[in-house]
């Protein structure tokens, strides 16, 4: 999924450096889980699993892919359908993705407020995607509560759900607006895809909360923080898969139609409560190592977060040269741009070697 931040093409130079500096453990936080892609790596490493994040539909793709350990068999939900197809099936979790596919849009809350129709011009969807998005969703509503699905086959159809909308919106990488016109992917019909699942033998915990609350909860081997680089919360720039994925029928305003994120605010987006989260963190005790995603344009300056670091252990920073296209606000074509993504090992210190004992 396009998502501000997100770490697939880096997780790989980040588990060799975990490899390198002899980083060594099995329960690993993914503090700042966004699409889940981290936590997605180190489950397939065999490393235990605590993610959360303050959006909800990330946790959806957490409960998908993190806290699921299985293939869905739908053994409630098939013998109650009807799915005549043609197509290759693979499995059940196949069958029932095409039965969503096929079945009659419904004009509702995605219908109404984010496609072009005689109410409102948002031009998110068109407006039989908008029709078919209801439609799926409030379906998966009702196996849900008529219990034809369990937790974890509620929880895969609405990541499938969610991993699909964006293939097909009207935007340009951010649902804080959408296009003027109609781009190209948001034309096509949309289709509910299946998700890459997986398995493995270890129970892993998934939240939907401020992670501070979760420092003291388990005793961590590694905590990955990938906090907010800038001001920019995330909140508002996805509010249309968050709304999709609650289904809350919320109060929304404005040009975007935005829903209210007062209590999905993050501190890490404001450089003084930044560096006060980051010493909290650095300052628990239930954890050996602390890992922090950032780079050289980020709000938290890097001898301060060293300085913080430094308090309770020994930090190694690494710098990697990633070569990001930056758009110009001039009009001008989009610039490449090589910033520094950079990886803050913090090994902490034994409780013993820093605790001064009076006699
Ligand atoms: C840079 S993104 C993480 C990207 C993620 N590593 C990935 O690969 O997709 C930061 C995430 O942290 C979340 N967030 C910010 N402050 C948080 C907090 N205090 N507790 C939990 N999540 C938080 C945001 O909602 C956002 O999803």
């Amino acid at each position: 999924m396009r998502f501000i931040g997100n770490k697939e093409r880096l997780v790989d130079w980040i588990y060799s450096e975990i490899k390198k500096n002899n980083i060594a453990g099995n329960l690993f936080f993914d503090f700042f889980s966004g699409t889940s892609n981290v936590g997605k790596y180190f489950k397939q490493r065999d490393y235990q699993i605590v993610s959360s994040d303050l959006l909800y539909f990330s946790y959806v793709l957490q409960k998908a892919y993190i806290e699921n350990n299985n293939y869905p068999a739908f053994k409630n939900l098939l013998p109650k359908i009807n799915i005549e197809t043609d197509k290759l099936i693979a499995d059940n979790y196949d069958l029932v993705i095409e039965y969503l596919n096929k079945i009659n849009g419904i004009e509702g809350f995605i219908y109404k407020n984010y496609t072009p129709n005689t109410e409102n011009n948002r031009k998110y969807f068109i407006p039989e995607n908008g029709k078919k998005i209801d439609a799926i969703r409030i379906e998966i509503e009702n196996w849900k509560s008529q219990n034809l699905i369990n937790e974890n086959e509620y929880y895969i159809l609405l990541a499938s759900l969610i991993e699909s909308v964006p293939y097909f919106s009207n935007i340009l990488g951010v649902y804080a607006a959408y296009k003027k016109d109609w781009d190209k992917r948001a034309l096509k019909p949309f289709e509910l895809k299946r998700i890459n699942l997986l398995q493995s033998k270890q129970k892993h915990y998934v939240f939907n909360i401020n992670s501070m609350e979760l420092l003291n909860k388990f005793e961590y081997d590694i905590i990955y923080l990938d906090p907010p680089y800038n001001q920019r919360q995330y909140a508002p720039n996805y509010h249309l898969l968050e709304t999709i994925a609650k289904y809350d029928n919320p109060k929304i305003k404005g040009i975007s139609g935005m829903r209210n994120y007062d209590n999905q605010k993050s501190a890490f987006c404001n450089r003084e409560k930044a560096l006060n989260e980051l010493e909290k963190i650095v300052l628990s005790k239930n954890y050996k190592y602390l890992l922090l995603s950032y780079n050289n344009e980020g709000i938290m300056p890097e001898n301060e977060i060293i300085k913080i670091m430094e308090q309770t252990g020994k930090v190694t920073l690494k710098e990697y040269d990633y070569l990001r296209f930056k758009s110009n606000n001039n009009g001008e074509a989009s610039k490449k741009k090589f910033i520094k993504e950079q990886l803050y090992i913090l090994k902490r210190n034994n409780e013993d070697t820093h605790t001064q004992k009076v006699d």
